[in-house]
C-alpha cells in the first residue's frame, strides 16, 4: 500500500467462524456507502447447490462441486452482493446445519476456492467494497488498504452465534454444544483462517458491535 494508492477502496474483514465478521462488515458497509460482499456465503451456496444433487458427500468430487457452482450467481443490491442458487435468494438453506456442516469439505476443494475468488474479486473491479472471510487479506486482496483480523473467545462466539439462530442466550448445554461445534469448524478451516502480517486485530469479546465497527470505520476514512 503507498499513501498514494488511487485504486478502489477494498477492506477485508477476516477471522474465525462467529467472530462477528459479517455482520461487522455489513455495519461498516453501510456507514461509508461501500458494498459489502459475504465470501462465506459463496461457499455455503455452492454447498447447497452441490447437496440439491443428492449425492452422499463421500461422492463429491472437486469437479461435481465446480459444476454444482454453475448454478451459483451473485447478484449486486443496494448495500450488498447476494448470492442466488438458480436465479433466487437462498439464504435460509445456506444457513441451515446440513450445510454448515459440509461446507469446510467444499471450501478445502483448491479449484472451489480460486472459483470463489475470481467471483469475489470481480466485484472489487467495480465498486469499493467490504469484503468478509477466512482468506480475504492474504489470498484474495493482499493489496486490500485496511485489513482487519477479528477474534473473540470461543464461548462469546457461540453464545452470538445461538442468539442469532434462535433470538435469545443460550442454555449452558446450547453454549457447550455450540462452543464444540465452533471450535471442530475453526480445526477443519485452520489452513486458510489466517491473518494478513499487515491486519489490524480487534478482540470483539469485551467492547460493543458499536464499537468495533465505529473503529473500523475511522481507520477506514483515513486510509481512502
Ligand atoms: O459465519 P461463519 O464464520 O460461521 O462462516 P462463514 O463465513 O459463513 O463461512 C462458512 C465456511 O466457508 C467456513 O466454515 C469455511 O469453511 C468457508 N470459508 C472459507 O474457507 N474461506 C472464506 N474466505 C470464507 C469461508
Amino acid at each position: 500500500m503507498s499513501s498514494f494508492d488511487r485504486s478502489p477502496l477494498v477492506v477485508t474483514i477476516d477471522g474465525p467462524a462467529a467472530s462477528g465478521k459479517s455482520s461487522t462488515a455489513k455495519l461498516v458497509a453501510a456507514r461509508l456507502g461501500m458494498r459489502h460482499v459475504d465470501s462465506g456465503t459463496l461457499y455455503r451456496t455452492v454447498t447447497a447447490s452441490q447437496m440439491r444433487g443428492g449425492e452422499a458427500p463421500e461422492l463429491w468430487t472437486e469437479q461435481s462441486v465446480l459444476d454444482a457452482a454453475c448454478h451459483v450467481t451473485l447478484v449486486p443490491g443496494e448495500t450488498s452482493f447476494v448470492p442466488r442458487l438458480d436465479g433466487a435468494e437462498c439464504e435460509a438453506e445456506i444457513r441451515g446445519e446440513a450445510v454448515t456442516g459440509q461446507v469446510s469439505l467444499v471450501a478445502k476443494m483448491p479449484h472451489v476456492r480460486a472459483w470463489v475468488n475470481a467471483m469475489v474479486r470481480s466485484t472489487a473491479a467495480s465498486h469499493e467494497i467490504v469484503v468478509d472471510g477466512r482468506d480475504m487479506g492474504t489470498a484474495v486482496f493482499p493489496d486490500a488498504r485496511l485489513k482487519v483480523w477479528l477474534v473473540a473467545l470461543p464461548e462469546e462466539r457461540a453464545r452470538r452465534r445461538v442468539l442469532q439462530r434462535l433470538g435469545r442466550g443460550p442454555t449452558p448445554d446450547e453454549l457447550a454444544a455450540e462452543t464444540a461445534d465452533l471450535e471442530a469448524r475453526d480445526l477443519k478451516d485452520r489452513e486458510q483462517t489466517q491473518p494478513a502480517a499487515d491486519a489490524v486485530w480487534i478482540d470483539t469479546t469485551g467492547i460493543s458491535q458499536d464499537e468495533q465497527v465505529g473503529r473500523i470505520v475511522s481507520l477506514a476514512e483515513q486510509r481512502r
